[in-house]
Formats: structure tokens, sequence, C-alpha cells
């Protein structure tokens, strides 16, 4: 396997200097943590260790160093697609019998969320990792079963995918057929059945990329990372992170945001007139609700994301009604925001076009874009999981502190010195 003698390569050289930071350098300062960031939900401390990706909040995303454009001019392509090749391989896509039966059995109105985390928790009754685990591996072995899950997990995962979209939406009980000489986009456009128009190949494939990983102290990265520095398999520790991208703060913005546009949309009959959407965005803010798609807590420019989006529609559909409202949000929102002078980034991220997208080629279910969310955001998080056990991460255990601990802390510091 490519990958794994590829990753068998570098593994000494990383091991070196992980174990030099961890044995020579430890109490090397290299931040400090303040009670708002204790009391703020650890906002930017600096606390985690990953090389997949690293968001400068200048810049934005970068994966293993590359920004979203080269990542897009760099990667190879699919034949006949613009956007590069996902990478899914397909040689363990046996997805067993029971997985789907099991979420045939699930009440009709299961929320997609709860069938794709329960079907990817079926699946560890496979896992590689634990039974060699059981059987008594060398702690230096762990990120090889470690990758073969993954590598199993992040294939089935969009076969998965299609099964719930065409159940629950269409109620075709049928398993979805992929097809082993295609890519990872497109066999993902074939299972979903959705449009009749070009494209939906090189979106599923632009869509994946870019929502692989934006670093790891993001809800759903961090969750999985969590659970699997227990040493629980890539399966227990997916389903927590998808438990975590569930969550409205996380991976549900994209679908606020289309509903947002929608509104716009319906409420003035059409695209309305910039003066109309700036009125309309105020109104929004004044009824104590916050403007969906904009605003980081890390960025502070246009996400990079929300920009390879943007350009791929333009490209392709710009007369799309949504697209040009969503153009026109792009530049009426951040004005109104800077105006309003509390987001501290004004600026587009990823959500507010993903669903715009979607929306285009006749994915209208709002409930299944986290699961889309879901299928990309794997590619990253079972990277970060193998290096983690290939590095021999150890088990995650921030401390706590009393409030009074912090208020004595507090008092401590106003003294004079
Ligand atoms: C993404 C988000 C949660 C980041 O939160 P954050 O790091 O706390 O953002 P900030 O530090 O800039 O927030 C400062 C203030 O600006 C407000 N603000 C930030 N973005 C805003 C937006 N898009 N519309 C209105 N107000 C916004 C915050 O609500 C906060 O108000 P408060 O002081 O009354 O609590 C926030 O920008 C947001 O709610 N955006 C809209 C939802 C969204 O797009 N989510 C997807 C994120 S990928």
């Amino acid at each position: 396997m490519i990958l794994h003698e590829k990753i068998a390569a570098q593994l000494p050289e990383w091991r070196e200097r992980f174990k030099t930071l961890a044995k020579e350098h430890a109490d090397v300062k290299i931040d400090e943590v303040t009670v708002g960031q204790v009391v703020g939900g650890m906002r930017d401390i600096k606390a985690l260790l990953t090389d997949i990706s690293f968001v400068d909040p200048a810049e934005g995303i970068r994966f293993r160093g590359m920004s979203i454009p080269e990542v897009l001019k760099l990667l190879p392509r699919a034949r006949g697609g613009k956007m590069p090749l996902v990478g899914g391989l397909y040689y363990l896509l046996m997805i067993p019998d029971y997985v789907y039966k099991m979420l045939r059995t699930m009440p009709k109105d299961t929320h997609p969320m709860i069938l794709l985390t329960q079907a990817v928790m079926s699946l560890g009754v496979n896992s590689i990792f634990a039974r060699r685990y059981k059987e008594g591996m060398k702690k230096d072995a762990y990120w090889e079963p470690a990758l073969e899950d993954s590598v199993d997990l992040t294939a089935k995962l969009p076969v998965i995918a299609a099964f719930i979209y065409r159940y629950k939406y269409f109620g075709e009980k049928k398993k979805p057929r992929y097809n082993p000489k295609l890519d990872y986009g497109a066999n993902f456009a074939r299972m979903m059945k959705v449009s009749d128009k070009k494209g939906y190949a090189d979106l599923a494939r632009l869509y994946f990329i870019l929502h692989s990983d934006h670093e790891s102290g993001n809800v759903s990265a961090h969750a999985t990372h969590l659970v699997g520095s227990s040493l629980s398999d890539i399966y227990f520790a997916y389903a927590a992170g998808l438990s975590g991208l569930a969550g409205p703060l996380h991976g549900l913005a994209n679908q606020e945001c289309l509903a947002w546009l929608l509104d716009v949309h319906g409420k003035f009959g059409g695209v309305p007139s910039r003066e109309d959407l700036y009125k309309f965005a105020w109104d929004t803010l004044n009824s104590g609700k916050v403007i969906p798609g904009y605003g980081h807590a890390v960025l502070r420019v246009p996400d990079p994301r929300f920009t390879a989006q943007m350009e791929f529609a333009k490209e392709r559909f710009p007369e799309d009604d949504l697209v040009r409202l969503a153009d026109m949000v792009f530049d009426v929102v951040p004005t109104v925001l800077r105006e309003q002078g509390k987001a501290k980034n004004p600026a587009p991220n990823v959500d507010a076009i993903s669903g715009t997208l979607q929306h285009y080629y006749g994915v209208r279910e709002f409930d299944f874009y986290t699961v889309l969310f879901g299928v990309g955001r794997a590619l990253g998080v079972t990277a970060n999981y193998v290096w983690a056990r290939a590095l021999g991460q150890p088990i995650e255990r921030p401390k706590s502190v009393t409030m009074k601990m912090l208020e004595d802390a507090v008092a401590k510091a106003s003294q004079p010195a």
C-alpha cells in the first residue's frame, strides 16, 4: 500500500522530532493562559499538535503548508474534471449487511446525522485496530491498523451517506452501487443520483477537499482526537467527532446561511436591490440574530474556502439567482457588520456559499448538509488520528480549575508588585 509505505518512510524523522520536543524541551513555554481563555471555551489556547493543517488568521487554511489555491492547482485531477481527486480507496468497500439493516429499522424521521453516526459506530465491529490491540500489539505498531481502519472508514462514508440520502428522502432501500473505476467524487455523484446538470462530481471533489480539515481545535476534529487519544478505534473516535459536528454551532451553519438567502429571495421575489439587502441585513441584526456565514473565531480575512466555492459557482452558473444573491451579500454584509462594529471578522466563512452550490444541483434537503460535511471532515481527522498514533501522542488530560482559583489568580495579579 503506497500510503502505508510513504508514512513508514517519513516516520523515523517525525518520531525523533516529537521525542526531542517531549524529552528535551518539555519546559519551554509557548503560551500563557488567561482567565478569559479558561472561561471562554479554551479559545486560542495553543495546546494541540497537528501538522496536517494550520489556519492562519490572515490567510486561511493551509494543508501541509499548501494554501487552498495551491492545493486545487497541484493535486492530480480526475479525467474530465477540473477539481482534484479526493483519493478514496475502494478495495475495502464491502459494507456489512447488518449496517444497512440497522439503518432501515430506524424510524423514518430519524435525523440523517443520527443515521450516519450509528453507521460509523456499527462499522467498529470489524475494527482491525481494536482486534490487534486485544491480541497485544506494540505501541510502535499502533499507526498501521489505525491507518487500515481509517482508509476503510473514509472509503465507506460516501456510500453510507448516499444510502442515507436515497433511503431517507426517496424511500429507496437498495444499497448504492459504486463503480471501482470511478474516483471518490464521481462515485458519490453517481450514487446520490441528484442532478442532470453537469458538474456535481467536481463539486463533490471540491467540497470534500475544502471541508476535510481546519486545524485540530474545532469541535469535530478535537472530539475525534480526544476520543482517539484513549486508544479507542477510529469508528468510536469519529462517531464522537460526528456527534460534535451535528451541533448547531458547528456543522449547521451552512444550512442556516442558505435559509437566510432563501428568506431574502422569498421576501423580495428574487434578487433584491442593494439598498433592500442592506436594510434586510440590518433588520436581522436588530432582531438580535447573527448573519449566518459571516464571521470567524480565527480567520480575519475572507475564508479561502468561500472564495474557491464562489469561483466554482461563478465559472459554471453565474446567472443562478442564489449565486447572484450570495455575491451581493458578499458586497453588502461586511459593510453592515463593520458599521455595527461587533464582529471581529466581517468577512464570509466557508458556510456563506456551500449550501447555495448544493441547492443549484438539487440537493435541497437541509438536514443532509451536515452529512456531506461529515464525509469530507473524515479525510482530515483520520489523517490526524493516524499521525497521533504514529507519534505516540499520549491520552489527553487537561487540568480543571475552580472559580475560586481563578478569582484568587485575578486578585494576585491586581496586587501592586
Ligand atoms: C463564527 C462565529 C460563531 C465566531 O464567533 P466569535 O469568535 O465569538 O466571533 P467574534 O469574536 O467576532 O464575536 C464578537 C461579537 O460579534 C458578533 N458577531 C460575530 N459574527 C457575527 C455575525 N455574522 N452576525 C452578527 N453578529 C456577529 C458576535 O455574536 C459577538 O457578539 P456579542 O459580543 O454580542 O456576543 C460568529 O462569527 C458567528 O456567529 N457567525 C455567524 C454564524 C456562522 O457563520 N457560523 C459558521 C462558522 S464557520
